[in-house]
């Protein structure tokens, strides 16, 4: 084993200071360290024989006390290899193999007395690093202020990026040049998050890159634990990104005893863009889980009572919170509106449709009270939790659900009121577990209640995690929207079986929407760190069908929201259209009947931000493949080899394709379905319309 690692000790290239080099398993990545002439540890990072990171300093500064950037010495350092494979509760693989080479370093800042330790990760597809504060610095209580890790770019890469605001990644995202990214040049008008952008020249991670040399390069970060989330300074004219962390409402950044850790830094790198979306680093780099019988955490395919209201047919509150007759009073004496979406009626209604269809689950949303106050009054006891409309009878709607075998799924809005949701945190899973609600959705919209926090956080990051450890008590599953971006936690707590955290399908109801390039650059993006709710499989396309005067719509073809069941992983998957949509276009809903949420492997088989992507997943439980295949506004013409399939095997392929007419602007929902026998020696001509997408299901025939 220690063959493979070589750690040269020689004369650093950079700085002619001493460095240690250490190379990843296959060698195609080097990392090395040094320290400068005033003690500053610089790592820089090589793949291939190219620098992908400039010399760039590391290190944090401490409130009150240690700059601990500078002055060290190194007082000793350890490596190792490590070569394992663990097994994921769900996931897009079901072994996932963990092979690195660690270098890590002990450093002395001898003013001080300080200890910090460095240790580095190096993976075939990238470097990990993070601080550690070791038990014997001589105050153990400590604040950090800033941190200083900056990542300096060779050149003026072409970038996929989203505004550094400290409340929301709920936007479309930019690709310009380094030196572009610029927030004030933004067009913020229809449809974005709380605007907290602070600065013109501040981005969030993960930040996905291309270089002119035709490398993807991705800075991102792992296992965020207490600490808050780290976004990216950009300096557009030098091209370096300096860590960022997300204040709390001091202005301090994370506090901490020893001994702590930061959580990992990660700088990804490939010639083929296939290597990063299909990375397992960011869940390696997390801790394996805390939970130890993990046989109720269970994927989940499911309907709800939710575009109805995205799209303006119902409404979440009881009355209708602007009816002047309701306002001052009390839920039960206010006149109905007759808009209320959960009732128990309509819940029923989808519990039938669900049970007839096969679906795991059944998400009602508006169910308690509280609506009428939610989102921008500022209330901080805004939602109980536990106490229903008058029109929503809990208990009739969970034997009802109970008797056609499908499970409910919970919904608590906080209305960004955390303090209150903490209070009544376990009353509400108490509830759920009285009426065998497995799953709940969390939601966090506008600004947090206690004033003056972030999303973005120690405290809130602390908050989305604690939810998925008290949840696990509970034998429930979550999946938060407005949360801090996951960054593999899911390895750690795998109930936390889903998050939203980015712009999902949900803004093309109601604003300018999400471009057809937006789903090619998520998996880049958001999804390296956990599974995104991301709510596919609109089929009524454009809003003018619920009212003539909209003209929003999803920037899509029918069949592409297919395609996105496989393109966009989750273990959690909503069909989010209505179910008298579905009932007009059943046999393309067949797919989304089919579709496997959890998966034995999978093969991107052609990858490009912002461009396109293929790929094709086994199922866990059969011999079945599935196949999605995106573009962007462009349409796409390829050709693949089913050389996946097994050998000797013949395959039903039904194939859910945009048909020669469709277009997603014009002609969204012109699609068409053809089967063909398939073995492994076939190839297969996809055929893409402008904002399309194929989706392909590989039946063994038996
Ligand atoms: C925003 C969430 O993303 C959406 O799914 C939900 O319906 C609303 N908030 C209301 O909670
Ligand atoms: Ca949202």
């Amino acid at each position: 084993m220690r063959k493979i690692l070589t750690v040269l000790i020689g004369l650093c290239s950079f700085c002619g200071m001493l460095a240690q080099t250490i190379q990843s398993p296959s060698k195609t990545i080097q990392l090395v360290f040094s320290l400068s002439a005033e003690g500053e540890p610089t790592y820089q990072m090589i793949y291939k024989g190219k620098t992908v990171v400039l010399p760039s300093k590391m290190g944090v500064s401490l409130k009150d006390t240690e700059d601990l950037t500078r002055n060290f010495s190194i007082l000793n350092s350890a490596t190792k290899t490590v070569n394992e494979t663990w097994k994921p509760v769900l996931g897009e693989e079901s072994t996932i193999s963990n092979h690195y080479n660690e270098l890590r370093l002990f450093l002395n800042q001898k003013a001080t007395n300080t200890k910090l330790t460095i240790v580095f990760k190096v993976y075939d597809e990238g470097i990990a690093f993070r601080y550690e504060f070791p038990v014997d610095k001589e105050v153990n209580y400590f604040v950090i202020s800033s941190e200083d890790t900056e990542f300096n770019m060779t050149g003026n890469h072409t970038a996929f990026w989203i505004p550094g605001d400290y409340d929301s990644q709920e936007y479309a995202y930019n690709k310009t040049k380094i030196s572009e990214m610029d927030n004030s040049k933004l067009d913020l008008a229809n449809g974005v998050g709380l605007q907290r952008i602070q600065s013109n020249y501040r981005v969030q991670s993960p930040l996905m890159m291309k270089s002119s040399d035709d490398l993807y390069v991705n800075i991102f970060e792992a296992a965020v634990v207490n600490y808050p989330v780290m976004h990216l300074d950009v300096d557009v004219n030098t091209y370096q990104f300096t860590s960022h962390l997300v204040p709390n409402a001091l202005g301090d950044k994370a506090y901490l005893r020893t001994p702590s850790v930061s959580p990992w830094r990660t700088i990804m790198v490939s010639d083929d863009a296939r290597d990063i979306v299909s990375s397992k680093m960011i869940l390696n780099l997390n801790e394996p889980s805390k939970i130890e019988d993990t046989s109720w955490i269970k994927p989940m395919k499911y309907i709800g009572i939710w575009w109805e209201m995205h799209v303006g047919i119902s409404t979440w509150d009881y009355a209708g919170s602007q009816n002047a007759q309701n306002a001052g009073t009390a839920v039960g004496q206010m006149i109905p509106s007759g808009k209320h979406g959960a009732t128990t009626e309509n819940a029923k209604r989808y519990i039938d449709f669900a049970a007839k269809h096969g679906f795991d689950g059944v998400l009602v949303e508006g169910w308690n009270i509280g609506w009428e106050d939610w989102y921008g009054k500022w209330k901080e006891d805004v939602f109980d939790f536990i106490t229903p409309y008058p029109d929503f009878d809990i208990k009739a709607v969970a034997n009802y659900a109970k008797s056609r075998g499908v499970k409910m799924i919970m919904h608590h809005e906080t209305s960004g009121s955390v303090a209150n949701y903490e209070r009544h945190l376990d009353r509400a899973f108490e509830l759920m577990q009285d009426y065998n609600y497995p799953a709940v959705k969390s939601g966090y919209v506008g600004k947090i209640i206690p004033r003056g926090e972030f999303h973005d956080g120690q405290t809130m990051v602390n908050h989305f995690n604690f939810v998925a450890q008290r949840a696990a008590d509970y034998k429930i599953m979550v999946n938060s929207h407005e949360s801090t971006r996951p960054t593999g936690y899911n390895r750690t707590y795998p109930n936390y079986i889903a998050a939203e955290a980015a712009r999902g399908n949900e803004f093309n109801a109601w604003s300018n929407g999400n471009p057809p390039a937006h789903e090619t650059i998520l998996p880049f993006t958001r999804l390296l760190g956990g599974p995104m709710d991301y709510t596919p499989g609109i089929f009524e396309i454009k809003m003018n069908v619920y009212d003539a005067n909209k003209t929003e719509q999803v920037h899509t073809t029918l069949a592409k929201q297919l395609a996105l069941y496989v393109t966009l992983y989750s273990p959690l998957q909503m069909a989010a259209d209505l179910p008298e949509n579905y009932e007009k276009y059943l046999d393309a809903f067949q797919f989304i009947k089919d579709v496997p949420l959890d998966w034995q492997k999978s093969n991107y088989l052609e990858a490009e931000p912002g461009e396109y992507i293929t790929v094709v997943r086994k199922d866990k439980n059969s011999e079945n493949w599935f196949l999605g295949s995106i573009t962007n506004e462009h349409a796409r013409n390829t050709t693949l080899h089913l050389d996946f399939l097994s050998q000797g095997k013949k395959y039903k392929a039904t194939i859910y394709q945009d048909a020669k007419d469709a277009d997603w602007k014009d002609n969204p929902k012109s699609y068409e379905i053809i089967t063909k026998t398939v073995t492994h020696k076939s190839t297969l001509k996809l055929k893409l319309a402008k904002g399309g997408g194929t989706a392909i299901s590989f039946e063994l025939i038996k």
